[in-house]
């Protein structure tokens, strides 16, 4: 078993940090908030007071991160992981991000004789608890089969889609198709409102052969509830979709319904709702249509 390396220790992070701790690897952890360490801790893992300490005596480093910002404070920043990395080290970057920010790694890395993979994962907070994520991985061939034991405990498959970047790049197309999704689901389900069917069979439905989505079971059950507690918050989404906009600006393909969607969710952003579930994106749709979805009665709204 190997020494490990884990910042961040958010929704994702922490339960991940977990699973490398009951798979028997010895972990040492980071967190800019020092009392989110202290669960972990509790289970046997190391506290660190800085990134650069916390790398020192690892031979792999994970980390899981918002964006572009939390990498450069947290790994190119004073005491970041650049200041304590040696020769011969692997770092894997699970956080999603865009592909520029992989290669920016990679070369700083590389300079430092540090292996590196860009390795986003795709499942939400319960996959990252039961060690059940999808992880798309760039990088060189030989660090990828070198994670191997390290992804085990964190996911059911890995995916190796390429050189630097292409996990990456892979990762943002999955945030692509699931913004899609979850503003598919809240128009459905506006417009199933207004036209007065009962939503808890619109859902029904939804779940049969020609529609059936893990977006969909997941998220419409707690939007009919209108339980939007964050497990993977619109800020997230909204990150997500922006850097989606950027890959596709930079390759000159055209998302129109992406764009639109970005809209929308920069404008439930704008709201407010930013710290909520991304199906909160579904608040936006309601205030458009001036309906709330909780309100359940048969028959059309307006009747
Ligand atoms: N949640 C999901 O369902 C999900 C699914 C797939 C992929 N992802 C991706 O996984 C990554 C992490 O997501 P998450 O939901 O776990 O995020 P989260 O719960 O919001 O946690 C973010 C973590 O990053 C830290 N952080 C934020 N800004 C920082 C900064 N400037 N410097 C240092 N640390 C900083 C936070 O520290 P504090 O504790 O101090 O705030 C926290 O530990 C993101 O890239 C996300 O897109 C998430």
């Amino acid at each position: 078993m190997e020494n490990l390396a884990f910042l961040g220790l958010g929704r994702m992070g922490r339960a991940m940090a977990a699973n490398l701790l009951a798979a028997g690897h010895s972990v040492t952890v980071w967190n800019r908030t020092r009392q989110r360490c202290d669960e972990l801790v509790g289970k046997g893992a190391r506290a660190a007071e800085s990134p650069a300490e916390a790398v020192q005596s690892a031979d792999a480093i994970l980390y899981s991160l918002p964006d572009e910002r939390a990498i450069g404070e947290v790994v190119f920043g004073w005491a970041g992981v650049l200041e304590g990395v040696r020769a011969g080290q692997l770092a894997i970057d699970l956080s999603t991000v865009h592909p520029d920010v992989s290669r920016r790694q990679k070369e700083a890395y590389t300079a430092e004789g540090v292996d590196f993979l860009d390795a986003p994962v795709f499942g939400s907070q319960p996959e990252a608890a039961a060690g059940g994520l999808w992880i798309v991985v760039g990088g060189d061939r030989a660090a990828y089969d070198r994670a191997a034991p390290i992804f085990r405990p964190l996911s059911v498959s890995t995916h190796y889609m390429g050189c630097t970047g292409q996990g990456a790049a892979m990762g943002l197309i999955g945030s692509l198709i699931v913004a899609l999704q979850i503003q598919a689901l809240g128009e459905g389900l506006v417009l199933a409102r207004k036209a007065g069917l009962n939503l808890d069979e619109v859902l029904e439905v939804l779940a049969l052969p020609d529609f059936r989505s893990p977006i969909f079971s997941g998220m419409g059950p707690g939007i009919v509830r209108r339980d939007f507690q964050a497990v993977f918050s619109l800020e997230h989404l909204h990150k997500d979709v922006d850097q989606v906009a950027r890959l596709a600006e930079q390759l000159l393909v055209p998302v129109p319904a992406s764009a639109a969607v970005r809209e929308q969710v920069k404008a439930a952003v704008a709201n407010g709702w930013g710290a909520e579930n991304a199906s909160a994106l579904v608040k936006l749709l309601e205030r458009q249509a001036n309906v709330v979805l909780g309100e359940e009665r048969r028959g059309p709204v307006g009747d």
